[in-house]
């Protein structure tokens, strides 16, 4: 089933400009606030924060490895432009995706491991060492951010759930409920959300777990309780409130992969001298001040990542 619609990055170049033409309007009205524009949804969001059962693991000490030269985006922005296609396909669903009950919250863990299992989000995250480190973002539609992630090595997480030798690839999941996520009652996409990489991308230093952000429990918005940054690869692959991690021998296929396979790939690294079907990917507009930058091949951290790719240049389309 493939219905081909046009998604709110999908835009041409031209229109992607007057998003940040807007967000400028927007950070200028954030800052008259004084404050976060999430209206009842924040509240509802803040009140939660407050008993969060991991509220105690933040704010996290800061690894000093992952640091970045740009300015941190400010919070009030980044909270309220987001991509959750599971409560809308455009950018304004913080207040909708507050609907999302994220305790308890199960994570399973199967495919070819020595014993699958299914643990509680709260008992997962004591048993790694939660950190924040400075990423950048940069989404397949050419904007960026840079953020305070906390959270912990996917690579823990691989340790924990002890995959055997055959697993080549890890698949995840997002949870599946369109009763809280009206996006999933659309029903040409292909739900559940699904993400996925190779074992030796899953164990590198800088894929992360996400559990926190801004010093404190994950936003909603942002794919709480539990979310992935890649940061070397466009933002489509960093998928958001994971229930299920599966490792496999055969490659997996993503959600947008399973869309448009000619757009979106598996491998999907940023690389400003591989365009996008219908845009360019040289440059990038800087989410709080809608400055244009020329976007840096693997978002900058080639020389932790560059090696994985070492030979598959000629086999595999690697940059999109
Ligand atoms: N994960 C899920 N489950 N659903 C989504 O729609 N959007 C992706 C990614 N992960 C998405 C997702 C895209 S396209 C981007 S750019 C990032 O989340 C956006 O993350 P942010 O909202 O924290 O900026």
């Amino acid at each position: 089933m493939f219905v081909k619609r046009q998604r709110g990055w999908e835009l041409p170049e031209h229109a992607a400009t007057s998003e940040a033409a807007f967000l400028n309007r927007r950070q200028l009205l954030a800052a008259a606030g004084g404050g976060l524009l999430l209206g009842a949804g924040g509240l509802r969001a803040k009140a939660e924060e407050a008993v969060d059962p991991t509220a105690d693991l933040y704010p996290a000490k800061r690894n000093e490895l992952y640091t970045i030269e740009r300015p941190v985006t400010p919070e009030a922005i980044n909270s309220t432009y987001n991509n959750f296609y599971e409560f809308g396909s455009h950018k304004r669903i913080y207040q909708r995706a507050q609907a999302l009950n994220i305790r308890p919250w199960e994570v399973r863990i199967d495919g070819e491991v020595e014993n699958p299992f299914t643990i509680e989000f709260d008992d997962l995250i004591r048993k790694v060492s939660v950190e924040e480190r400075l990423y950048r973002h940069r989404c397949v539609e050419a904007w960026s951010m840079t953020v305070p992630w906390s959270g912990f090595p996917l690579k823990d997480l691989v340790a924990l759930a002890k995959p055997l030798s055959k697993a080549k690839y890890l698949r995840m999941e997002t949870f599946h409920n369109p009763d809280v996520a009206t996006g999933q009652k659309q029903s040409w996409y292909p739900w559940p959300y699904v993400e996925g990489v190779t074992i030796e991308e899953a164990t590198n230093d800088l894929a992360f777990l996400v559990t926190g952000a801004y010093g404190k429990p994950l936003h909603k918005q942002f794919g709480a309780p539990l979310r992935l940054a890649l940061p070397w690869k466009y933002g489509f692959k960093s998928i958001k409130s994971i229930v299920r991690f599966s490792f496999t021998e055969e490659r997996p296929v993503s959600f947008w992969e399973q869309i448009q396979k000619n757009e979106y790939g598996f491998w999907a690294n940023v690389n400003p001298e591989v365009s996008h079907p219908r845009w360019s990917q040289a440059r990038e507009t800087v989410l709080e001040s809608g400055e244009k930058i020329p976007t840096q091949l693997f978002n900058g951290y080639g020389e932790y990542v560059a090696h994985l790719y070492d030979g598959l240049e000629d086999k595999e389309p690697l940059y999109m």
